[in-house]
């Protein structure tokens, strides 16, 4: 300890003559990017940010939170539910010691601003604003994310590939967007997802294999696409996790794997209804003895129940 302290010492003195030009006054960057993010606010009628002005330290206004070891590193931002209406200033890029974005249920209008170099994000809530535009280099840098919520905005294109670099992600919502394209293969490397939130959007093509590569999977809502067509891949049955399946309002057809209510034990929720479904209404669904929904209404199924 005593070694490495003197070390640690020693490193510290030797930098310290080069500390001023070396290492750039991080302080006012944040505090100059969170100015900028204020001023592309363009409603703010219950005046929620009234306490983002230069007579308080940065570090302590509204939804502001530092790190404790880098004092002036903004950590946090956590503005969501204040009725705050504007644009994303593309200076929120530079918060890259942000580990929490939370501006959700506003009404944020234009396009995601770079999120590329924010490495340690874990947590990035856009929900329910106005968000437009595609979801472009935002995931560049997600190796850290673990919850990725950009549900209920207007985002169109399709899902990016770059979803497969986020490895730590383990909830998914892009739900309730206007996306379009195929949900993508690589989804299967991300081994620890636990929810996946995709419907209400316009995705088109069948639910990729892949899917069964994610054991942890708990609730699989992939409704309301309107045109996801094909079956259930096989390997869904793999998922023995899952508690909720809900592929409502979709073109899913075939008949439903007979043993799909042994391999599934632990259903709460199983939603089928607004499909081409057919054949019989597999007997081992009464084996699932914890289910409280199942959907199946409008579908082809023949013979008894
Ligand atoms: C700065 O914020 C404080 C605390 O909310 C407030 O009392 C003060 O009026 C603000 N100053 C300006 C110039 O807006
Ligand atoms: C942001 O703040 C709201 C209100 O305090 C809270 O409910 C929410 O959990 C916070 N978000 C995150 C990601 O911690
Ligand atoms: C980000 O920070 C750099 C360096 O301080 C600055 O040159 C650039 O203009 C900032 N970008 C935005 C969008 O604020
Ligand atoms: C969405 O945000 C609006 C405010 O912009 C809020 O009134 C509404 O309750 C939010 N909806 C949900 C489902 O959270
Ligand atoms: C959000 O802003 C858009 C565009 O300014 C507007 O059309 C819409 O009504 C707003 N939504 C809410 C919930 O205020
Ligand atoms: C990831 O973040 C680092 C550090 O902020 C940055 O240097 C790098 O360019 C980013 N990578 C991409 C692909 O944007
Ligand atoms: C994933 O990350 C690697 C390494 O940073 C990068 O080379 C690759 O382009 C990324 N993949 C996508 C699809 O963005
Ligand atoms: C289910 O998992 C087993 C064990 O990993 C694997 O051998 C099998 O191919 C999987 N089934 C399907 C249909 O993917
Ligand atoms: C229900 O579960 C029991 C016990 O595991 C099993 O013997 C039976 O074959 C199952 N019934 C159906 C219809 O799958």
């Amino acid at each position: 300890m005593l070694v490495l302290l003197s070390l640690l010492l020693i490193a510290h003195g030797a930098s310290s003559s080069i500390r001023c030009s070396a290492i750039p006054n991080y302080e006012s960057t944040d505090m100059i990017s969170l100015l900028d993010f204020k001023r592309a606010i363009t409603k703010d009628t219950r005046r929620a940010l009234r306490s983002w002005n230069a007579s308080i330290p940065y570090c302590q206004w509204e939804g502001v939170m530092c790190s404790l070891r880098h004092l002036t590193r903004v950590t946090e931002l956590n503005i969501s539910d204040l009725g705050l209406a504007g644009t994303l200033s593309p200076s929120l890029g530079n918060l890259t010691f942000l580990k929490i974005l939370d501006l959700s249920n506003n009404n944020f209008t234009g396009e995601l601003p770079p999120l590329n170099r924010l490495h340690r994000l874990q947590l990035l809530l856009l929900r329910n604003n106005s968000l437009q535009g595609m979801i472009r280099d935002t995931l560049a840098n997600c190796s850290n994310l673990e919850l990725l919520d950009l549900s209920s905005n207007l985002l169109v294109g399709e899902i990016p590939l770059a979803l497969a670099n986020c490895s730590n992600l383990e909830w998914l919502d892009l739900s309730s967007n206007l996306l379009v394209g195929e949900i993508p293969r690589n989804i299967g490397f991300l081994s620890n997802l636990l929810f996946v939130y995709l419907g209400h959007n316009h995705l088109t093509g069948s639910i990729p294999d892949e899917i069964g590569l994610l054991r942890n999977l708990l609730d699989l809502f992939l409704a309301g696409n309107g045109r996801l067509s094909g079956g259930i891949p096989p390997s869904v049955l793999n998922l023995s996790s899952l508690v909720v399946l809900d592929l409502g309002n979709n073109m899913l057809e075939g008949a439903l794997p007979s043993n799909i209510g042994d391999m599934l034990p632990n259903l709460k929720w199983l939603e089928l209804d607004y499909n081409k479904f057919e054949g019989h209404i597999p007997a081992s669904l009464g084996n699932i003895s914890g289910l409280r929904t199942l959907g199946l209404s409008f579908n082809n199924f023949i013979g008894q129940l």
